[in-house]
């Protein structure tokens, strides 16, 4: 992407309906073309722009799909992507593989987008690469989503300033995501089979980065999936605590799990979590309200 694509940028953007422009940029207009020209700049400031170009027999050509990633102060990069209704169906997956090649290939370990909880396409996209959902938005419900540029899976973005918790559960949402960023946690999700089983390393064996890394994880997946991600976790993972959400009267577990019951108020599951959490600062004892153990 460079200046000279301001032009067919904004043909692209006035070509979007209102839906998808909403989808794209929060708003249902087309961003103006001084938006458009500060954006084909985006290079000068460590980030990258990718057009892809439609040329007719003639010579003339169309821009059909834009994606970019800006760079954010901790290091990862937030990406945008847009490709034109009558060029979907492929070139989505395609620009967004070859934007991440060029993440990673300039040192940046993850990719953020937030996405409205509506945008299938953009969601199933992001999660064939493998994904962890960061935090919840209601108004409008949107999701906060990193993939990684390397693995399989993210890393943990920015510094280890707060105790890590990974929370395994469909659909990625969490009912205690408030109460856990209220307790100074920082709080991935991962969502599990629904979006991304068969890209689950830990499953496949491997260690898996977001739980490597973790202080403390919650395993909220039902069922045999769940008891498998348990054992993988623990046999991957041996020094990184796993606690166990589960239904009231579930019995089918070692005794030596930590199990969060189903239902349970949610400043009671933090508390447990705190508990045996790896690292867990004072400021998590403080929110919850507990003297530093
Ligand atoms: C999101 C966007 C970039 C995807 O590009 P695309 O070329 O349309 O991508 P595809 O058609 O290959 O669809 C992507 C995935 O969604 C799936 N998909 C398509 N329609 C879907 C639907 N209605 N529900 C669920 N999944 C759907 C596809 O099967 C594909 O998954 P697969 O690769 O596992 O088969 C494009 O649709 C777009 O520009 N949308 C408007 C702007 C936007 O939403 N930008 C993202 C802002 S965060």
């Amino acid at each position: 992407m460079t200046r000279s694509d301001s032009g067919g940028l904004v043909a692209l953007y006035a070509g979007l309906d209102e839906d998808d422009l909403y989808r794209r940029f929060f708003t249902a207009h087309a961003p103006p073309e001084d938006f458009v020209e500060k954006m084909t700049e985006v290079a000068q400031y460590g980030g990258m722009g990718l057009v892809a170009v439609i040329r007719a027999a003639d010579g003339s050509e169309r821009i059909v799909a834009e994606a970019t990633y800006a760079v954010l102060p901790d290091g990862d990069a937030e990406l945008g992507i847009t490709v034109a209704e009558d060029a979907r169906g492929w070139l989505g997956p395609y620009l967004l593989d070859a934007l991440v090649e060029e993440a990673a290939a300039a040192g940046i370990h993850n990719l953020h987008a937030d996405v409205l909880i509506a945008n299938r396409r953009m969601l199933a996209m992001l999660g064939a690469r493998g994904l962890a959902f960061i935090e919840h938005e209601d108004q409008p419900a949107t999701v906060r989503v990193v993939i990684g540029t390397t693995k399989r899976m993210p890393s943990w973005p920015g510094a280890h300033d707060r105790p890590r918790l990974l929370v395994e559960i469909p659909g990625g949402r969490w009912h205690a995501e408030a109460a856990a960023h209220t307790a100074g946690f920082q709080l991935l999700t991962c969502p599990g089979p629904t979006h991304q089983w068969s890209r689950c390393p830990a499953l496949r064996g491997e260690p898996c980065p977001l739980a490597a890394d973790a202080d403390v994880i919650v395993d909220a997946q039902p069922g045999q999936p769940g008891r498998s991600l348990l054992e993988a976790h623990r046999r991957l993972h041996p020094s990184v605590p796993v606690c166990v959400e589960l239904p009231a009267d579930a019995s089918d577990l070692d005794s030596d799990v930590a199990v969060i019951p189903q239902g349970a108020d949610d400043r009671v599951a933090l508390g447990l979590i705190q508990r045996i959490a790896k690292k867990v600062g004072a400021e998590a004892d403080h929110h919850l309200g507990h003297e530093p153990s």
